[in-house]
């Protein structure tokens, strides 16, 4: 069905996911070399949205592991369900009236009922699916290593249990804001992207396609706005997030129209630093001359 980037960015395009070449090229090859994709770039340049759409456009299910400082394996993997492994020794106990053999009883313990999976494992014994990893660059060195591993086979070793091996790779979109660099150890298991806010031909279509109702010409003033403000070096620069909360606060407030006194009202929809608010309102009248 995808056979090649352009019917890639067809398919995302789809579900209304707008993909430049670069990043449908970038996606289509992820598919094609069984490669994860690793995707970096200012907040709100749609990379989270990146893997959703690719799980809704492919019809694939989507895996989502939510990165943060200090998670580890049994947050991302797996973990043995300690309670109801007791529970079930306790009745074992009973039902053998004491002549349990330990082996047996053991065993019985580290089955499939109690394993829990989590994101990973499951995206191991789901796949096909889409597994978006992401915010990578919250999680800290050790966890980094330990994905490294699993991204190379797509294969998992539980001690107690066995081998666990996804029967086709996962199609794995990975993402960072950078906060912090990621490893090369891991990037270069990756194909690399960094999404670039959209330009303005882009953006307004974006505009137009995620919010049905708003019109042409509204569309062209919120980007065009949008673009001006991340030319000002502000401390947090507008996404395309803020873009389409900005176009969706003036129609919540019924302006068909973004001139300097509505954009005034709605600001806190796209800056989200008072000191960015200060300069861009001492700045509103020349903004929108
Ligand atoms: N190319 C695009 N086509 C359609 N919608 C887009 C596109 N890029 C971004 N968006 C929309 O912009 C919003 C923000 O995107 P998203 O949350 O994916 O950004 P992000 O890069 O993951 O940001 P953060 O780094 O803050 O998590 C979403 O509503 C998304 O649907
Ligand atoms: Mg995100």
């Amino acid at each position: 069905m995808t056979e090649s980037p352009e019917d890639l960015a067809v398919a995302l395009d789809g579900v209304g996911y707008l993909a430049d070449e670069g990043l449908a090229t970038a996606g289509f090859l992820a598919m094609r070399l069984q490669r994860p994709l690793f995707c970096e770039g200012e907040p709100g340049t749609g990379k989270t949205a990146l893997a959703l759409a690719l799980s809704s456009a492919l019809d694939l299910p989507l895996v989502r592991l939510q990165c943060h400082e200090g998670i580890d394996a049994a947050q991302a993997l797996y973990e043995w369900d300690f309670p109801r492994q007791l529970l079930h020794l306790r009745a074992l106990e009973a039902a053998e009236g004491g002549r349990l053999d330990a082996e047996t009883a053991e065993r019985s313990l580290y089955t499939e009922r109690f394993l829990l999976a989590r994101p990973l494992l499951r995206a191991l014994t789901t796949a096909p699916c889409v597994l978006l990893i992401d915010e990578i660059d919250r999680a800290d060195d050790e966890f980094e290593a330990f994905l490294l591993e699993l991204l190379d086979e797509y294969t998992v070793t539980i001690p107690e249990y066995g081998e666990i091996r996804a029967e086709v790779a996962p199609l794995v979109v990975l993402t960072s804001n950078r906060t912090r660099e990621v490893h090369d150890a891991l990037k270069r298991r990756c194909l690399y992207h960094w999404l670039e806010h959209p330009d303005l031909p882009r953006e307004v279509r974006i505009l137009r396609r995620r919010i049905p109702g708003v019109s042409e010409a509204m569309a062209g003033q919120v980007a065009e706005a949008v673009h001006r403000l991340r030319a000002m070096e502000l401390l947090k620069p507008p996404g395309t997030a803020e873009s389409l909360d900005w176009a969706r606060a003036l129609l919540a407030l019924g302006r068909d129209e973004l001139d300097a006194a509505a954009a005034a009202r709605t600001l806190g929809a796209v800056l989200k630093y008072s000191e960015d608010l200060d300069r861009v309102r001492a700045k509103l009248d020349a903004l929108f001359a």
